[in-house]
C-alpha cells in the first residue's frame, strides 16, 4: 500500500487533567500513539508522519523513527494538517489518523484506504453507529443518503444531536484534493478551530466524491478524551489481547485478571493466572506457569519455567527454572536451565548458573554464581561498599552454608564449601571449607537454674561459664 499516514498528536488534552501531553498516557505498558502509529505500519503505510505539538519533546521521544511535524499553536485538527503540508506528497493517499484514538486496527485503516481509492472520492470517512454518540462530529447526510458534512457536537443543532452515525476522526484523503482545498478552511464554529472535518462539506460543495465507511466493530474508534476513558480503553485492549493468546493456545484462569502489553509474546500450554501483568518487550516460552500475583516486564521466561507471586524485570529466567514465591529479579539476571531463585530471594545483575539454587531470604547482586551451586538460606552478597559496587564469583557445585555473607570483591573457587554463618571475605580456593565463626560455649544447667529463680538472675547479669 502506497499511502502515507499522518498521525495527528499535538493536542494538550484538557479534559485528561494532566501533566502528561495527552497521547503520551499509556496503555497496558505503551504511549497510545504508539498503537496508532504501528497500526498505520502494520496496516502497510510506507511513510507514517505525526505532528506534534503540546509537549513535543516528550511526544518525539516516543515516536523513535517516526519523521515528526511541530504544529506550534494548536489551532484545530485542520490546521495541523495545514503545517503538515510542507512534508507531504500532494498526489496518492493520505491517511489522516488521531494519535488518541488507539484501539484502530491495522485492518480497518486498509480497508478504508481501499475503499477509498476504489471509489476515486477525494476523502473516505471511516465513521461508526454508537448508542451513545455523545462528544463526537455528527455525520449529516443528505435526502439521498449521500454524506454532506460532518457536525461537532458543539455546533450541532437539536436535531443534529439525534444523529448517531459519528465521524471516527480516521480519514483517507486524495492527497491532491485535500491540499487544493485545505487552505480554504476557517475557524467560524463554536471552538473558534480550524476543523479538518469541515473538508467534507467543502468537498461536497465543489462536487467532489466523499464516501463514509462505517467500521464493523464501534470499539475500535474510541477517541481517548478523559482518564474514564483511558480506562475504558484499556479493558477493551486488555480483551482484546487476551482474546489473542487464548486462541492461541494459552490457558487462563480469569482472563479479566490478566494484563498483557502488544509486544508480549506467549508460546502454547502457558497457563496465566490472576494478577499477571506481562509487559514490555517481553516473550515467555511454551508450557510456562506465570502467577498469580506476578509482574514479568522486558523479559524472557523459557519454555517450562514458573514464575509465581514475583517480578521479574529486564531478566532471563531459563528453561524449566522455577522463581518464587515472592522472588525479586531486577535487570540484568540471567537464571539458568532448572535454576531457582526461590522464597523472598532478591537478585541483581548477576547470572545462576543451570541447576543452582539460591532457595531461600537471599539478596544476591553483581554475582557470577555457576552451576550446581547451592546458596543456603539467608545467604547474601555485600556487594556495596557504600561507594562501588563489587563482584562475587562463585565457582561450579559450591556450597554456601546457610546466612554467608560474601564481602565482595570475592571468589569461591569450584566445589569450596562455607560454614553457615560465615563472613566470608577473603577467597576460598576450590575444594576447601571457609568458616569464619567463633567457637561455641555451653553453660550446664543454666537454663534449669533460671527457670528455678523465676526469671533472669537477680543481679541481671547473665551468669557467666564457670561461675
Ligand atoms: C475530533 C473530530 C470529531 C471526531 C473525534 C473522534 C475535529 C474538529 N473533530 O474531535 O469530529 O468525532 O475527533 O475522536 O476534527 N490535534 C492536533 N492539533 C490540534 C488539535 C488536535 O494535533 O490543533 C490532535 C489531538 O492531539 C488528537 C486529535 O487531533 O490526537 C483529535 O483532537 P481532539 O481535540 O481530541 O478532537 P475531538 O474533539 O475529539
Ligand atoms: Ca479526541
Amino acid at each position: 500500500m502506497g499511502a502515507t499516514a499522518l498521525v495527528l498528536a499535538a493536542g494538550e488534552g484538557t479534559r485528561m487533567k494532566s501533566d502528561l501531553p495527552k497521547v503520551a498516557h499509556s496503555i497496558l505498558g505503551v504511549p497510545m500513539v504508539n498503537y496508532v502509529v504501528d497500526a498505520a505500519r502494520e496496516a502497510g503505510c510506507d511513510r507514517v508522519v505525526a505532528v506534534t505539538g503540546h509537549g513535543a519533546e516528550a511526544v518525539e521521544r516516543l515516536l523513535s523513527g517516526v519523521e515528526c511535524v511541530r504544529q506550534d499553536r494548536q489551532l484545530g485538527t485542520g490546521h495541523a494538517v495545514m503545517c503538515a503540508r510542507e512534508v507531504l506528497d500532494d498526489s496518492g493517499s493520505l491517511l489522516v489518523l488521531s494519535g488518541d484514538s488507539p484501539l484502530i486496527r491495522a485492518e480497518t485503516i486498509a480497508a478504508l484506504v481501499a475503499a477509498r481509492e476504489e471509489s476515486g472520492a477525494a476523502v473516505g470517512v471511516l465513521t461508526a453507529h454508537l448508542g451513545d454518540p455523545t462528544g463526537y462530529g455528527r455525520i449529516v447526510r443528505d435526502s439521498d443518503g449521500g454524506v454532506c458534512a460532518i457536525v461537532e457536537q458543539n455546533d450541532c443543532t437539536h436535531a443534529q444531536c439525534a444523529i448517531d452515525e459519528v465521524n471516527t476522526g480516521t480519514y483517507c484523503f486524495d492527497a491532491a484534493a485535500l491540499f487544493a482545498h485545505v487552505d480554504r478552511l476557517h475557524t467560524d464554529n463554536a471552538q473558534g478551530e480550524f476543523y479538518l472535518t469541515d473538508m467534507v462539506s467543502l468537498f461536497v460543495a465543489e462536487g467532489l466524491g466523499v464516501i463514509a465507511i462505517a467500521v464493523d466493530d464501534p470499539l475500535e474508534t474510541l477517541g481517548v478524551n478523559s482518564r474514564v476513558q483511558l480506562a475504558e480503553a484499556t479493558k477493551i485492549l486488555q480483551h482484546r489481547m487476551n482474546e489473542r493468546h487464548m486462541l492461541a493456545g494459552v490457558t487462563m484462569t480469569d482472563p479479566n485478571l490478566v494484563w498483557i502489553g502488544p509486544r508480549v509474546e506467549i508460546g502454547r500450554d502457558t497457563e496465566i493466572l490472576p494478577m499477571t501483568f506481562l509487559m514490555g518487550e517481553t516473550h515467555i516460552g511454551a508450557g510456562v506457569t506465570l502467577g498469580p500475583d506476578t509482574r514479568v516486564i522486558d523479559s524472557v521466561v523459557a519454555d517450562s519455567a514458573s514464575v509465581d507471586s514475583s517480578i521479574v524485570i529486564g531478566s532471563e529466567v531459563g528453561p524449566g527454572a522455577t522463581v518464587g514465591p515472592v522472588a525479586y529479579l531486577r535487570p540484568g539476571v540471567v537464571l539458568g536451565r532448572k535454576a531457582k531463585a526461590g522464597t523472598c530471594v532478591e537478585i541483581k545483575n548477576s547470572k545462576v548458573g543451570e541447576g543452582s539454587k539460591v532457595p531461600h531470604l537471599s539478596y544476591i547482586g553483581d554475582a557470577t554464581i555457576g552451576a550446581d551451586v547451592n546458596v543456603g538460606a539467608g545467604s547474601i552478597t555485600c556487594n556495596y561498599d557504600g561507594f562501588r559496587k563489587h563482584e562475587t564469583v562463585i565457582e561450579d557445585g559450591a556450597f554456601i552454608g546457610s546466612d554467608t555473607m560474601l564481602v565482595a570483591p570475592i571468589r569461591i573457587g569450584a566445589g569450596a564449601v562455607t560454614a553457615a554463618a560465615s563472613a566470608i571475605s577473603r577467597d576460598v580456593k576450590p575444594g576447601s571449607l571457609a568458616i569464619e565463626r567463633s567457637d561455641q560455649r555451653e553453660i550446664e544447667g543454666w537454663a534449669v537454674r533460671r527457670r528455678a529463680g523465676g526469671g533472669a538472675p537477680k543481679d541481671g547479669q547473665t551468669e557467666r561459664e564457670g561461675e
